[in-house]
């Protein structure tokens, strides 16, 4: 059998990864500044996680939601204190679509309408309800085509304002918006979707799938508003690795049995490495780091002469620049050996390093941006 082929590859195989560095088959280095699209929040292989998920599979690795598991109360209690949502509900999955999924349906379950509000460049999964609030028609299968989705423009509170009536089911807005380029939801906007959605009997869905897990300098990046959602979902970040997602969910939200399920989700071993996540997020102060190294990145990235814009918060960074940056990111990688992401904004580099990302490493990064662009102005000019 084959693979079927919908990835494009780079030819490097990864086979050790410590920290913020991966070693390939032939034992090159490379510094990891995108965490395999931001997931690898504690770092690589971090000890005290291996340890944690190692213990745990000796003992047990995954039994169904017909049992008790207890490590599920204990990460909904870290959870709750770290974010400062502590008296919301969590609902435990696999994925950032299927998290995302489930906010959605539990948002029509509450108040029984169909319409979605989504933003021009939004990704929100690849799954049913999902991908159908994506703004990307190339990943629309027609069959998930049928759902009452409108894009309104991220931040255009009159648009919102003139959308948004009773029929609204849901609003659905990224923390910050990852795959279309890092772009930011301005506070104000954030606080009117949520006055509005109020106003109207519709939920407000924070997808923090990207943004969350102190990526941002905050537990979720909405915290800047000061604003609390309706549903807030989660995942990369959370397991560092191990699949795990989860949908936070307001109190006057009721649960009630069969409303939701995951055979998966909430297993042993994925509340393992949930718990081991979150234990050194609070320990080692990750969120902290992310704020303080974030803005030292964008900082000097900023003043780097030919650098359009640096967008970002903590350690969700994306820098544009005049000109498509393949070719850039290329060289980042294969001459000095850095990991970088690129965006559905061809133009913008995506920075999303670990949160453990020392300033250390992140002038490495630097250094080789500044060199790259020397060579990449030479040949624009
Ligand atoms: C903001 C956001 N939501 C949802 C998803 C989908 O997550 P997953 O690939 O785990 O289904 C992504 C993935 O990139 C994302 O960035």
């Amino acid at each position: 059998m084959n693979l079927f082929d919908v990835y494009p590859l780079f030819d490097i195989e990864p086979v050790k990864a410590q920290g913020s560095y991966i070693w390939d088959k032939e034992g090159t280095k490379y510094l990891d500044l995108y965490g395999g699209h931001a997931v690898i929040s504690i770092g690589h292989a971090h000890p005290y996680y291996v340890e944690k998920i190692t213990s745990q599979l000796q003992k047990i690795g995954f039994y169904s939601n017909s049992v008790k598991i207890p490590m599920q109360e204990e990460l909904a209690q870290k959870l709750g204190k770290l974010s400062g949502y502590e008296d919301y509900q969590l609902f435990l999955c696999n994925s950032g679509a299927e998290a995302n999924e489930n906010a959605l349906k539990l948002a029509s379950f509450h108040n029984g309408r169909k319409k979605i509000i989504a933003f021009g460049r939004s990704f929100h999964g690849r799954t049913s309800l999902a991908v159908a609030a994506t703004d990307d028609k190339s990943i629309v299968a027609p069959v998930n085509d049928g759902a009452q989705i409108e894009f309104l423009p991220l931040n255009d509170e009159v648009a919102l304002e003139k959308a948004i009536n009773t029929d609204t089911c849901a609003v659905i807005v990224e923390g910050i918006q990852g795959v279309g380029g890092v772009n930011i939801p301005a506070n104000s906007f954030l606080k009117k979707a949520k006055a509005l959605c109020e106003k109207h009997g519709a939920l407000l869905i924070l997808d923090e799938v990207q943004s969350g897990y102190g990526r941002s300098g905050k537990f979720f990046a909405h915290q800047y508003a000061g604003i609390a959602p309706d549903l807030i979902t989660t995942a990369k970040g959370m397991g560092n690795g191990f699949p795990v997602a989860g949908v936070l969910i307001a109190p006057h939200i009721k649960a009630k049995h069969g409303l939701l399920g995951t055979t998966f989700g909430g297993n042993h071993l994925a509340c393992a490495a949930a718990v081991a996540v979150l234990d050194v997020i609070e320990s080692e102060q990750l969120v902290n780091n992310a704020l303080s190294v974030g803005h030292y990145l964008m900082e000097k990235a900023n003043a780097m002469s030919g650098v359009k814009e640096v967008r970002g918060q903590g350690l969700m960074i994306g820098i544009e620049m005049e000109f498509p940056v393949a070719a850039l990111r290329k060289d980042l990688l294969f001459k000095h050996k850095m990991f970088t992401g690129s965006a559905s904004n061809k133009n913008t580099l995506r920075i999303l390093p670990a949160l453990n990302i020392t300033k250390q490493e992140a002038d490495l990064f630097l250094e080789a941006f500044a060199a790259v662009l020397k060579t990449q102005n030479a040949e624009v000019l």
